[in-house]
């Protein structure tokens, strides 16, 4: 039988090859789009896709300008943290992503980004460097540490960015006065030279089981957990509520006409009843009718 799966050894590859596939697997990253300034009160404006959050209390957030993989040189956005330990980081979204990927061009040092990116430069209320005007959200932060990982190409080195304002463009609230995610169209950064867009077309949602125990997929009949027409995603579902449906809840769904339809034709075979009864469950699920679909499953399961 021939392995699924192919394993590498990190520490046996080049460097080239590991960012390859670090980047490639672990996406899509949101964009930190960094400004910084230096002693001189040189501006600079880079992308930066090593962006995470880490922290709520104290807000947190991280980028990494890496070393050079080819000359080990350091970036002109680290040497400026390094000097000013302040950055100004805007949130990326759709309409600003081509001109964000022209300033990742590595210009020369003092080069201001804003200038050849096409960007606004806004002052800051306490930092030095200036907010992006055309940036959804823009993060005024102070830098607690700067941690290197390394002193070889490829290092990264951890910008330990504390906020201390959060601009946000009206235009991306709703009407509680809450980030909308489905007006902000965020980009993420993939592998090679691939994006993403989180748009409403692309977006979905899965109830959050805050107050709620699933009961696991383990607790699902077998019919249901190793079912070859249910997805592992409409399994991964019904695992999050609370427990089987009642009695009364399946006798209700015997009801539905459908159902009486699969369960009256004598033509079928138990195995063919069992198979329509899924996928008709399975699109109750799709239609985010989970009640439902779990007790049509349930009928096909006492088949
Ligand atoms: C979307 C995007 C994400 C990037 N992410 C990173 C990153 O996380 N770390 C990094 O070192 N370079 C990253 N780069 C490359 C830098 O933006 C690029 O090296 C830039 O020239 C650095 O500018 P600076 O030397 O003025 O700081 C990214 C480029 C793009 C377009």
């Amino acid at each position: 039988m021939t392995d699924t799966f192919i394993t590498l050894d990190a520490n046996t590859l080049s460097n080239k090859e590991i960012h390859g596939y670090l980047v490639s697997a672990i996406a899509p990253r949101p964009i930190a789009f960094a400004s910084t300034i230096n002693q001189q009160g040189k501006v600079n404006l880079s992308p930066f896709s090593y962006f995470n959050v880490f922290s709520t209390n104290p807000p947190i957030v991280v980028f990494s300008p890496a070393r050079s993989g080819r000359t080990n040189e350091t970036k002109h956005t680290l040497d400026n943290v390094l000097e000013v330990p302040e950055v100004c980081i805007g949130i990326v979204n759709h309409p600003i992503v081509e001109k964000m990927s022209l300033a990742s061009t590595a210009y020369p040092k003092g080069v201001n980004e804003f200038v050849k990116a096409g960007f606004t430069e806004q002052p800051s209320e306490v930092i030095k460097p200036p907010r992006i005007r055309e940036c959804p959200i823009s993060m005024e932060c102070t830098v607690d540490e700067v941690i290197a990982l390394g002193d070889q190409g490829g290092a990264g080195n951890l910008v330990v960015s504390r906020v201390q304002r959060i601009h946000i463009n009206k235009e991306y609230l709703n009407e509680a006065g809450k980030l909308d995610s489905t007006k902000l169209d965020l980009v993420g950064r993939m592998g090679e030279s691939w994006y993403c867009r989180a748009d409403e077309d692309s977006m979905f949602e899965i109830p959050k089981p805050l107050r709620t125990t699933g009961m696991g997929v383990d607790q699902l009949p077998e019919s249901i957990r190793n079912s070859p027409t249910l997805t592992a995603n409409n399994v991964g579902r019904l695992g999050n509520l609370e427990e089987l449906p009642s009695k009364k809840a399946v006798n209700t769904a015997r009801g539905i006409e459908q159902v009486q339809l699969i369960l009256e034709n004598q033509n079928h075979s138990t195995q063919k009843q069992l198979t329509e009864l899924q996928l008709l469950a399975k699109s109750y699920l799709e239609a985010d009718d989970i009640d439902n679909a779990f007790s049509i499953l349930m009928i096909a399961d006492e088949l």
